[in-house]
């Protein structure tokens, strides 16, 4: 079938870890796409890493090497820290996004990340990883458009958001203190939606295993 984005072949949904036991931890990849120190989005992140220890292995993405997205660079011609990037993103289970609100959508860095690896478009690393999305805001109403442009543009690279309750943390600063979540109700919120995906995930494995 010929899609007209020039794909013409069937969808082959490759998942290494598909034969991996009930036990296994997960390999999560957390990105924020905030590059602040005592960012309340990374420390979010943190928190979720220490949460889930044991069952998932959370990696807090450092997106700060990755360079401006530019067509000129695809394929073999990525820059090294891009092709680093995807193949990170490929060996893990799923990813974790916790963002801040900037100016009523997502960072551009995160953006950035997402439009590496969005290519080749819908069989890149994205398609159908499994993926939790949160969003941070230091104000009292931010956060719920940021995560709404998230779910678009993860959306388009065709990547499988876990159905979860949405996690918007609003006043972070109030709720974030030495680097960690502390506001119980929220951490409940987020850490559903990594339950969310780690069950998505391990539903993935054992369907796999089984065909
Ligand atoms: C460029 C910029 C734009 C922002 N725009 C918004 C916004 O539209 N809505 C909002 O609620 N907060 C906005 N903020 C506040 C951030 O969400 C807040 O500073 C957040 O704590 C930053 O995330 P971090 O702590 O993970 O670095 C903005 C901050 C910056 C720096």
């Amino acid at each position: 079938m010929a899609s007209g984005f020039g794909y013409d072949g069937p969808l082959v949904l490759e998942r290494s870890s598909a034969f991996m036991s009930e036990t296994t931890p997960v390999r999560l990849i957390g990105m924020s796409g905030s590059l602040r120190t005592g960012s309340y989005s990374n420390a979010v992140l943190a928190t979720l890493r220490d949460h889930f220890a044991g069952r998932a292995e959370l990696e807090l993405y450092d997106l700060a090497p990755i360079p401006l997205y530019n067509q000129d660079f695809e394929g073999e011609k990525r820059p090294p820290a891009v092709k680093k990037m995807l193949a990170d993103i490929a060996a893990a289970d799923g990813l974790v996004f916790c963002a801040p609100e900037f100016n009523h959508s997502i960072p551009g860095v995160l953006k950035n990340a997402i439009d590496w690896a969005s290519r080749p478009a819908f069989q890149s690393v994205l398609a159908y990883k499994p993926c939790a999305i949160m969003a941070t805001s230091r104000g009292p109403l931010g956060g719920a458009r940021c995560l709404e442009h998230m779910k678009v543009a993860l959306d388009s690279c065709l990547a499988r958001i876990a159905l979860a309750r949405e996690v918007i943390i609003t006043a972070a600063e109030s709720r974030v203190r030495d680097g960690r979540l502390v506001d119980e109700t929220c951490l409940g919120f987020a850490s559903g939606a990594v339950e969310a995906l780690i069950s998505e995930i391990r539903l993935w494995r054992a369907t796999a295993a089984k065909a």
